[in-house]
């Protein structure tokens, strides 16, 4: 019965892919896989986004396993009080690499996804800075993914710079049979960071950096696949995005500064730690609002009619959306064109921080996609909604209730 499942899901993708994709993602793993993403019955694609799930914190003590244990916890709570949920999205430090041992650093995959499995979810991962360590490879990462069909996740980029978890998903209406336009495209990109696995500076002994944001090459893949997409389908297509570390127009929106009612969402992290955040490459030790690294991101990500929202993770203490208009930033290298730049929510108990944990929810519906709008908000564990918006036109003047800026009650996390 599952096997039957597995082979017929494998035609329908055959069958609605792009012949392009199709070559890059059968080489890639000769594993079966999920039926593609679809909308449901009723006209809505749901996902919940967890992110800075830090799994594996002090694993030589009781504290840190007991977080892991809070962060499966956290997962299944959203999860349950979000059964429409169609993709779970893991958006970056799934692991804090700098405290896993080298034998068995990916193994704390096997607890993140355990909650989906249960529930038959399938997910798709960005990759954050904490996934790459000395004892811990983002390859790795993925091939223990990888042994369950339902990792949606892939690696479409090759060149040696590009990171891994570069790729993307599209959704088809619920009723596509075969030879169907996506209604919808899902991007991920890796903004790397780190350290490099198993590799120390010869000289000092220390670990080596990994770049923090988006490679060129990933930027060169997205502008000629997402053009390839477009001829396809004769028409631009409606796509969201994500990404593990927010780009350095997050911090120039901040800085310009928030609207309570307006961007609602906690603003603890002042200032947005951004893509290109580290040593510019000559040397000069300024952040990436002066290097600007991550420009022709951006560059690429505003000249793509249809994207309607970046989301991040990385700011623990940020969970607001911004809508990049072109007239918002007159100063920026890069003028906006509408994006709306969002942050979720802290889902693990691991990582810095303890506000209340949760997960952005983000509900796309086939009848406000001629508008090019989105409905999101936050679902916490306490079982709350907060911060329900709906990214359209307006959104930046729209009024909505502020959100709270709660904490995790409990006295060990
Ligand atoms: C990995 O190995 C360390 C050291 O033996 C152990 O403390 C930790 O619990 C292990 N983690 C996993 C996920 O197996
Ligand atoms: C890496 O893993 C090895 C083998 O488990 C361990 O001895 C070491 O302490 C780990 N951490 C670092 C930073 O090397
Ligand atoms: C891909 O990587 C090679 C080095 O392996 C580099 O020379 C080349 O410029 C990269 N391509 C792009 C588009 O960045
Ligand atoms: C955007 O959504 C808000 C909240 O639903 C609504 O009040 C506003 O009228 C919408 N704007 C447009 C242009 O549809």
């Amino acid at each position: 019965m599952v096997m039957m499942f597995v082979v017929f899901s494998g035609l329908l993708l055959l069958a609605a892919l792009p012949t392009r994709q199709l070559e890059q993602t059968s080489s890639d793993s000769g594993q079966a896989k999920p039926a593609p993403l679809a909308f449901d019955a009723d006209g809505t694609f749901h996902i919940s986004i967890f992110e800075d799930l830090h799994f594996g914190e002090n694993a030589w003590d009781a504290w840190g396993p007991q977080q892991d244990v809070n962060s499966v916890k956290v997962i299944g709570q959203v999860l349950d009080a979000e059964p429409q949920t169609g993709l779970v999205v893991l958006n970056g430090d799934l692991i804090t690499g700098e405290n896993t041992f080298r034998q068995n650093s990916t193994h704390y995959i096997d607890q993140i996804v355990q909650p989906m499995l249960h529930r038959g979810l399938t997910w798709a991962s960005a990759y954050g800075n904490h996934d790459s360590d000395y004892n811990l490879s983002r390859s790795h990462l993925l091939e223990r993914e990888r042994r369950w069909p339902s990792s949606r996740t892939e690696r479409m980029v090759h060149n040696d710079t590009a990171g891994v978890s570069n790729y993307y998903l599209p959704v088809y209406a619920a009723d596509c049979q075969s030879d169907c336009t996506p209604e919808l495209l899902l991007w991920f990109f890796d903004s790397r960071g780190g350290f490099l696995y198993q590799q120390r500076d010869p000289a000092t002994g220390d670990r080596v950096g990994q770049p923090d944001w988006v490679d060129a090459s990933v930027v060169g893949w997205f502008r000629q696949t997402n053009q390839q997409l477009v001829d396809g389908a004769g028409k631009a297509i409606p796509a969201l995005a994500f990404v593990h570390i927010p780009t350095s127009a997050s911090l120039a929106l901040q800085k310009k500064g928030l609207d309570a009612h307006r961007q609602p969402g906690i603003n603890d992290d002042v200032p947005v730690a951004q893509q290109g955040d580290g040593p510019c490459p000559d040397g000069t030790a300024a952040g990436g609002a002066t290097c600007e690294q991550d420009v022709p991101f951006l560059e690429a990500l505003t000249s793509t009619p249809g994207l309607m929202a970046l989301f991040s993770g990385h700011d623990h203490g940020d969970t607001w959306c911004y809508r990049w208009d072109k007239a918002t930033l007159p100063d920026f290298p890069v003028a906006g064109n509408g994006l709306n730049l969002c942050f979720g929510q802290h889902s693990g108990y691991g990582g810095y921080g303890s506000w209340i944990r949760g997960a952005r929810q983000v509900v796309v519906s086939l009848d406000r996609l001629a508008d090019l709008a989105v409905d999101t908000y936050i679902r916490l564990e306490s079982g709350d909604v907060v911060g329900a918006v709906t990214l359209n036109a307006t959104y930046g003047q729209d009024v909505y209730p502020a959100t709270p800026n709660d904490k995790t009650k409990c006295p060990t996390c």
